[in-house]
């Protein structure tokens, strides 16, 4: 009988052990070493050749080597070729992640039948052919070219893509694929590390870029082996809020461009719908101003947008008093609120405080904390904010305003979208291009800010006209 060769893999980081250990010796997590079934027969082919029937290469002079990194491939989709910092890089290894649900195989499927003139091959191991064609129909079949593959078994797929010879490839997800080099089950630390390297060899051999979907785990880390994340060449993360119809992609890495780009889209019954201007959906103009809102001009990335930051403050009924915040870090919203006690005299210990941004979006930007201070002063005052303002500034520990990074493409955004002022940090020995139609109000500290937005009238404003 054959012999069985095991192993014991870290799921966190790949790492390999002929024994069980209780605490990974390469990164440290505890109790993350499961049993894998590598070879029924030790002698049996080793797992580095599973690539062998691929195009062999050979070492190549630097000045051969043809230039086409800066040739992108256009995905038809202008969002998430921002995002890949100009379109697809030919040869490119590209993994999308995300929970489940939230939209990953929509995307892909819906770039695949999108008219960029490009003929993917979707292979799908989670959805039979029916169910992709349902959803097809959903979205709208442009491109005639797309094949849609159900398959598992990677040397089936290889072959495949060898014969068809697509333009791009789809590999929804990495997690059910296996290879039959290897015999521990699909979504096993091994066969994902396997499974991987071969579509690797295969991307830089032929020089078509296969996207890769990759489920996330409960942590937010995205399954499988960290190892996954080093073989690709760009990581994209989906994010969103299920019970929300917004969905953000984001760049984690990217070896051919900037990593800090974000796409915006919103789910509809016919799939995902670019959203070229995402303050249009994080602005919600109600008629009236409502105290506890405030409106800041946010960047991330390098992307700047508009976004509406709603407080409650109210009388605590506890003798803790309650912080509460969606998509907002809550030591940052605690930090901010003893600053308002210290520096403006604010008696928050008595209140407990919501605090929610508009869309489910969540925000780290600390160029926020001018705007979350002007939201929560409106609400413990109950007064509101004039709805022509907007902010832009962080917030020290003395209660001082510093400049937030990029704070010229905040105020062109504000400008943009029509509001008639914005507050920033005095502390900035720029001066800030002229805007029309928006005045820069300069202020030093944040009990500055309370004068500011209560008695705000036009003639107050002073125009940074320098
Ligand atoms: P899906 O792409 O299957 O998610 P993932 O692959 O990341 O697990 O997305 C499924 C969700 O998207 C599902 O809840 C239904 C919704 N959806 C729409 O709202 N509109 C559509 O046109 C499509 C295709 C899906
Ligand atoms: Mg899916």
């Amino acid at each position: 009988m054959a012999k069985v060769k095991k192993a014991y893999f870290c799921r966190e980081c790949g790492f390999e052990a002929p024994k069980w250990l209780g605490k990974c010796p390469s990164c440290g997590a505890w109790g993350s070493f499961t049993e894998e079934v590598i070879a029924r027969d030790s002698g049996s082919v080793p797992a580095a050749v599973a690539g062998a029937s691929l195009p062999a290469t050979r070492p190549q002079r630097v000045t051969e080597i043809k230039d086409n990194v800066t040739r992108r491939i256009d995905t038809g989709n202008s969002e998430v070729n921002r995002v890949l910092g100009g379109g697809i890089v030919p040869g490119s290894l590209i993994l999308i992640g995300g929970e489940p649900g939230i939209g990953k195989s929509t995307l892909s499927l819906q770039l695949a039948l999108s008219d960029n003139g490009l003929r993917t091959l979707y292979v799908s191991g989670e959805e039979s052919a029916e169910q992709i064609k349902l959803r097809a129909s959903r979205i709208g079949i442009v491109n005639e070219e797309c094949m849609i593959y159900n398959e598992t078994l990677l040397e089936n797929i290889v072959a495949q893509m060898d014969e068809l010879h697509p333009d791009v490839v789809v590999i929804d997800s990495i997690q059910t694929m296996y290879t039959d080099l290897i015999d521990s089950s699909a979504g096993s630390v091994s066969q994902i590390r396997e499974c991987s390297a071969t579509l690797l060899k295969y991307a830089k051999g032929s020089g078509t870029p296969v996207f890769i979907i990759g489920h996330i785990t409960k942590e937010g880390a995205i399954a499988g082996p960290k190892i996954l994340e080093h073989i690709v060449d760009v990581v994209l993360q989906f994010e969103g809020d299920t019970n929300n119809s917004y969905r953000i992609l984001r760049g984690i890495k990217n070896r051919f461009g900037a990593t800090f780009e974000i796409g915006v889209f919103e789910m509809t019954g016919e799939g995902l719908r670019v959203v070229e201007n995402p303050s249009e959906i994080l602005l919600s103009h109600y008629g009236e101003p409502l105290s506890g809102m405030a409106v800041g001009a946010a960047v991330d990335g390098i992307r700047p947008y508009l976004i509406e930051v709603q407080s409650l403050v109210g009388g605590a009924t506890y003798g803790t008093p309650q912080r509460n915040t969606t998509g907002y870090d809550m030591k940052r919203l605690n930090m901010l609120l003893a600053i308002l006690e210290k520096r403006v005299g604010l008696k928050m210990f008595q209140k407990d405080v919501f605090l929610n941004f508009a869309g489910g979006f969540k925000v780290t930007d600390t160029g926020m904390d001018l705007a979350i201070t002007a939201s929560v002063m409106s609400s413990y005052f109950d007064r509101p904010i004039d709805q022509s303002i907007c902010f832009a500034g962080e917030v020290g520990l003395s209660g001082e305003v510093r400049p937030a990074p990029r704070t010229e493409q905040r105020i062109s955004e504000a400008a943009r979208l029509g509001f008639k002022s914005i507050i920033v940090s005095g502390y900035s020995g720029k001066p800030y291009r002229k805007h029309p139609g928006i005045s820069v109000i300069r202020i030093n500290n944040v009990a500055e800010l309370a004068r500011r937005i209560f008695t705000h009238k036009d003639s107050d404003t002073e125009e940074d006209n320098q």
